[in-house]
């Protein structure tokens, strides 16, 4: 495989999870990647992954909702490679402390949601889109979830920056077009990742149950892999994509298309 041959990448939270499939997809395509993480013991474990299938990774331990650090990772990139064609906003957090309401949210876990969740889509766009410029053009694929087209309860803060991540993806797009830079967002459904683990194990249920439970809520009957995710995205940064800007794309196993009278 190597539609993306020549090409050079940046995956945001990287390290594991649906960053961590999208690092490894884009590479296997051929793609030259810089993936950006906070846990530096991710960043080493698929370091190792990626070396021993020969694909071209490199890491940089980051916290992108760091200005001064978000702008490090596209410098790595431009250096190492010699430019950015390709941005995946990916990195999303949503700790377990998070699931109350608004009343019950402390404003330091909202700004941090926020910072993260969504200033660092920002951030990276900054710094990365006059590299794609120098390269004649590019792709922003931003991570945002069905939470923004519609919300669970005791979401407050997700939601909000999975909403403002499609804003966001709507007004880059219109911005630089002009520019052959392309914007698209995708939308998760429940997929199969320490994050959703970690939500799992601290409400107390049983892991398993709880599991199923989301997966019979999709109408395929199962969450996905993060494989399934980062397959969209390498079809969303490829040039058979070369007519889609400004728009997201649900992956979400018909989750989204269930209305309520359905069982
Ligand atoms: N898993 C799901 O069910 C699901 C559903 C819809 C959308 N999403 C979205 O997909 C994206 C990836 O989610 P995931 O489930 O793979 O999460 P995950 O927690 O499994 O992986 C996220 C990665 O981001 C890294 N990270 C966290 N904060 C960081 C920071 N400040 N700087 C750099 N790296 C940081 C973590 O170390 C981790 O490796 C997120 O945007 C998430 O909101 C996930």
């Amino acid at each position: 495989m190597d539609g993306l041959k020549g090409k050079v990448a940046i995956v945001t939270g990287g390290g594991k999870g649906i960053g961590r499939a999208c690092t490894l997809a884009l590479g296997r395509e051929g793609a030259s990647v810089v993936f950006a993480d906070i846990d530096r013991a991710a960043n080493r474990e698929l370091l190792a992954m990626a070396d021993e299938e020969g694909l071209a990774v490199q890491a940089v331990a980051a916290d992108v909702a760091d200005s001064g650090e978000a702008a490090q990772v596209v410098d790595h990139a431009a250096q190492t490679f010699r430019g950015v064609d390709i941005l995946v906003n990916n990195v999303g957090i949503q700790p377990p402390s998070s699931y109350v309401n608004a009343v019950d949210t402390p404003e330091v876990l909202w700004d941090r949601i926020i910072d993260v969740n969504l200033k660092s889509f920002f951030l990276m766009s900054k710094f990365a889109i006059p590299e794609m410029r120098q390269r004649g053009g590019g792709v922003i694929v931003n991570m945002a979830s069905v939470q923004g087209l519609q919300s669970m309860k005791k979401v407050p803060a997700y939601a909000a920056s999975k909403g403002g991540i499609l804003s966001l993806t709507r007004n880059l797009a219109l911005d630089f077009a002009t520019d052959n830079i392309r914007v698209l967002a995708i939308c998760p459904g429940g997929v199969d990742t320490p994050l959703q683990q970690e939500a799992f194990e601290a409400s107390g249920g049983d892991v398993a149950e709880l599991r199923a439970t989301l997966g019979q809520a999709h109408p395929l009957g199962r969450t996905a892999g993060p494989e399934e995710i980062a397959n969209v995205l390498v079809f969303l940064v490829s040039d058979r994509a070369s007519f889609m800007t400004g728009e997201y794309v649900c992956v979400d196993g018909g989750i989204n298309a269930r209305g309520t009278w359905d069982e």
